[in-house]
């Protein structure tokens, strides 16, 4: 693959220390997976550990992500699953492949081309398929932002010290919602929970 990202370098380079650090399952996303049967991507998979949870509910399983180290993580942590390294708004996949996508704490990463990361979510997804895409909450405590502002860098301080700066568009929960209307998909949940923003969309037919 030619290109090279700024998620993918700071990923990279911070990916033992975040799978040290990102270990268990999201209940949010647990409880998704508990409603599904079939075949199932998740997208932005980091370390795996959301595709160790599908693997165990007896879903087929594959993991995506731009990171290199972190897929290599995600196969010795999960090697039931099928893992891919691609970029999340070209997806290297056909048409309606899945019966569902987990787009969990990808899509704020994208400086760029976020409905249209979403727009390949739909376009895999079988009809009646379900997406569950998650972000971090542009009004979570930790955060003092005017009224416009959604993009931030936010620091990550490695164990040896070394710091890296990560990409952040947070987001409010309408205007997640807005950019899974605007990829097509029926808008059948929305919530809050804890600092993140969920929305779960599914594939008309
Ligand atoms: C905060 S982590 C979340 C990982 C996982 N979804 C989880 O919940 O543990 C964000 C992930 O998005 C990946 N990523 C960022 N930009 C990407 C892109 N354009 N295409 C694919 N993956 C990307 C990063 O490499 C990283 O693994």
């Amino acid at each position: 693959m030619a290109y090279k990202n700024e998620s993918e370098e700071v990923f990279d380079s911070i990916a033992e220390h975040f799978d040290r650090t990102r270990r268990t399952p999201w209940k949010e996303v647990v409880d998704f997976l508990d409603t599904l049967k079939g075949d199932v991507l998740d997208l932005c998979c980091g370390n795996g550990r959301h595709c160790c949870s599908a693997v165990e509910r007896g879903l087929n399983t594959v993991g995506l992500d731009v990171s290199e180290e972190l897929l290599k993580i995600a196969k010795k942590n999960c090697p039931e699953a099928f893992f891919i390294r691609g970029d999340a708004r070209y997806l290297p996949i056909k048409d309606e492949t899945f019966d569902a996508v987990l787009y969990i704490a990808g899509i704020h990463h994208l400086r760029e081309g976020r409905v249209r990361s979403l727009r390949e979510c739909e376009r895999v997804l079988r009809p009646g398929g379900r997406l569950l895409v998650s972000s971090w909450s542009k009004y979570a405590d930790r955060w003092d932002l005017g009224e416009d502002e959604r993009d931030v860098m936010v620091p990550w301080t490695r164990d040896d010290g070394v710091v890296f700066q990560r990409y952040y568009h947070l987001y409010t929960l309408e205007e997640l919602e807005g950019e899974v209307i605007k990829a097509h998909l029926t808008v059948e949940d929305t919530f809050s929970s804890g600092e993140n923003n969920y929305v779960v969309g599914v594939r008309g037919g």
